[in-house]
């Protein structure tokens, strides 16, 4: 019988966007089990405060900044983590929302510039891109890699308001699906995760904010908001050896806001 560690020794892992939120933890929970870890941010005050905490904790990791949808940005990002750390494993895609600091608001697509749609592409569907182009050949010279990257129930379910974003999603995890049918030869996987609604670290919600809260919780079986361990627990899975049979899926972490067949 195989004993189930989830340990990443030796592994070099990519977490994108990992200065606050879900990619922080992710980056943390990788580390915590071993790997050497990338933690990039467009505000690169964020990666490296992830990294003192990740080094605090007794892990390495190095800060690296990039624009993920910018392909230029992304290469030197990876000659910059090559040089440092060695070549990537793990690449989980999870810089994501509007961009950095962007606001999401919720407008009447009929009524929306063409031009507003283009900062949800960049960074959902061309940064999963740019990424995978960077890091996924030399996992496949190696044999063995996994690409995890973070979608959202927008994209699978639809979200009234945010149909950029939703086209987006849904677009990262197309991507995801055709690219693992060429690579489950090489020993490497890809997979995403769908994420509903998130709940904030560290920001109190106003009074109206957390009646809209609970009133959206009723939506869900789970009735709570999701945690970021929530989400890393499940990278962490896809991301080790564990998973070398699971290839081109989607998994909803979700409270059960959503259910897959
Ligand atoms: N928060 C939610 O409720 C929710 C719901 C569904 C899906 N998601 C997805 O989960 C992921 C994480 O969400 P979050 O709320 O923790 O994120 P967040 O917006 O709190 O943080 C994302 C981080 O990514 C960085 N970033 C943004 N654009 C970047 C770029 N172009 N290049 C590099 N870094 C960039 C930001 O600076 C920020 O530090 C995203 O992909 C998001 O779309 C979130």
């Amino acid at each position: 019988m195989t004993k189930f560690t989830f340990d990443l020794t030796g592994k070099v892992a990519i977490v994108t966007g990992a200065g606050q939120g879900v990619g922080r933890e992710i980056a943390r929970t990788l580390a915590d089990h071993g790997a050497k870890v990338a933690v990039n941010d467009f505000v690169i005050e964020r990666a490296r405060a992830v990294v003192a905490e990740i080094e605090a904790a007794g892990g390495k990791a190095i800060a690296v900044q990039a624009d993920v949808g910018d392909a230029a940005s992304v290469g030197k990002m990876a000659a910059e983590i090559e040089k440092a750390l060695g070549p990537v494993d793990i690449l989980v895609n999870n810089a994501g929302n509007a961009g950095p600091d962007a606001d999401m608001p919720r407008i009447d697509f009929w009524t929306s510039d063409s031009a507003e749609w283009d900062r949800y592409f960049h960074v959902n569907l061309f940064g999963p891109m740019n990424c995978a182009r960077a890091f996924i050949g030399g996992m496949v010279d190696r044999k063995w890699g996994r690409m995890v990257t973070i979608v959202s129930d927008a994209g699978r379910a639809g979200e009234q308001g945010h149909e950029a974003y939703s086209a987006a999603k849904a677009g990262a995890a197309g991507f995801s699906r055709a690219l693992a049918r060429s690579l489950g030869r090489h020993g490497v996987t890809a997979n995403t995760i769908s994420l509903s609604t998130m709940g904030r670290e560290g920001h109190e919600p106003t009074p109206e904010g957390a009646a809209l809260i609970k009133e959206m919780m009723k939506r869900y079986v789970i009735r709570r908001q999701g945690k970021p361990s929530d989400v890393a627990a499940v990278v962490l899975l896809l991301a080790s050896d564990a998973s070398p049979w699971i290839t081109g899926q989607n998994y909803p972490v979700n409270g059960g806001f959503t259910f897959a067949l």
